[in-house]
């Protein structure tokens, strides 16, 4: 039962049918890559998943463990347990990263009914995590996306996967034009991340050096807003090697 199931899932953005149908299983604990030309409706999936209200589901369901949050807000389903990576990430003036991630992680805890970290014992955690994945202590005292890089933003993104913890992560990486080092930031951030978690992890992404580091267990291929094919890794190297040709081709 342990799993993000997604069933005929239907779903509208400004009166136009975007996904037309959509079954998939993301299972705990498995690396799944879901891949597809652009706009054939990756991230409105994403989206979807996440309850953002401009993506209205109009049939379908959404079933995470075994309930129903087709419906819930996404707060709600972020509490239990969904993540979404934005490919653009808000920039938020005057807010350190560590008072940022404290907030953050404050906010899921009050929603669990769990104390509050104090700024000294979150200190201690984050110390930890920024040593997990390598990165320089000074990263935490800067200003949330204030001149980041992009390599930038990604490690601010895994830092906060790490210390929320969801189980389910969705990073959408389509269209960022991550470079190589970017990417290797958050492949290995993922691969520190599932090393004491059972996370699920869906990366949105065309054929890149993404799926090398990660290799996937499962590739899903999404075109105009149906899955036109599944597999395993090898799916995606065809794609690498032939495009997305030889897969689209006869599908509306
Ligand atoms: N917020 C939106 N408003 C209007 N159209 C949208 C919106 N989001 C997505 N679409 C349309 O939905 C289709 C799928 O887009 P998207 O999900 O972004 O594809 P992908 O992520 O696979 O490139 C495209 O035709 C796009 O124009
Ligand atoms: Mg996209």
């Amino acid at each position: 039962m342990l799993m993000l199931e997604i069933k005929n899932l239907h779903v509208e953005v400004d009166g136009t049918e975007i996904l037309k149908g959509v079954s998939l299983t993301f299972e705990t604990g498995k690396v799944q890559a879901l891949m597809g030309p652009n706009g054939s409706g990756k991230s409105t999936l994403a989206h979807a998943l996440v309850g953002h209200p401009k993506y209205k589901i109009t049939q379908g369901q959404i079933l995470l463990d075994g309930r129903e949050i087709t419906h819930l807000r996404p707060d709600e389903r972020a509490r239990a347990g969904l993540f979404l990576s934005f490919q653009y990430p808000p920039s938020v003036s005057g807010i350190t990263i560590s008072k940022f991630l404290r907030t953050a992680v404050n906010a899921q805890r009050t929603a669990c009914g769990e104390k509050n970290f104090s700024v000294v014992e979150f200190h201690t955690i984050l110390k930890e995590a920024i040593a997990k994945l390598g990165l320089n202590p000074d990263f935490i005292r800067r200003y949330l996306n204030d001149g980041f890089s992009g390599g930038e933003r990604k490690k601010m993104e895994i830092l906060q996967m790490i210390l929320l913890r969801p189980r389910y992560v969705l990073l959408d990486e389509t269209d960022s034009g991550l470079d190589v080092d970017a990417i290797k930031i958050v492949a290995d951030g993922i691969t520190k991340a599932r090393l004491d978690t059972t996370m699920s992890i869906v990366v949105i992404t065309h054929y890149n050096k993404f799926l090398e580091f990660l290799s996937p267990d499962m590739v899903t291929v999404l075109y105009n807003g149906a899955i036109v094919a599944s597999g395993g890794y090898e799916l995606a190297k065809r794609i690498e090697k032939e495009g997305f040709g030889g897969i689209t081709h006869g599908h509306a």
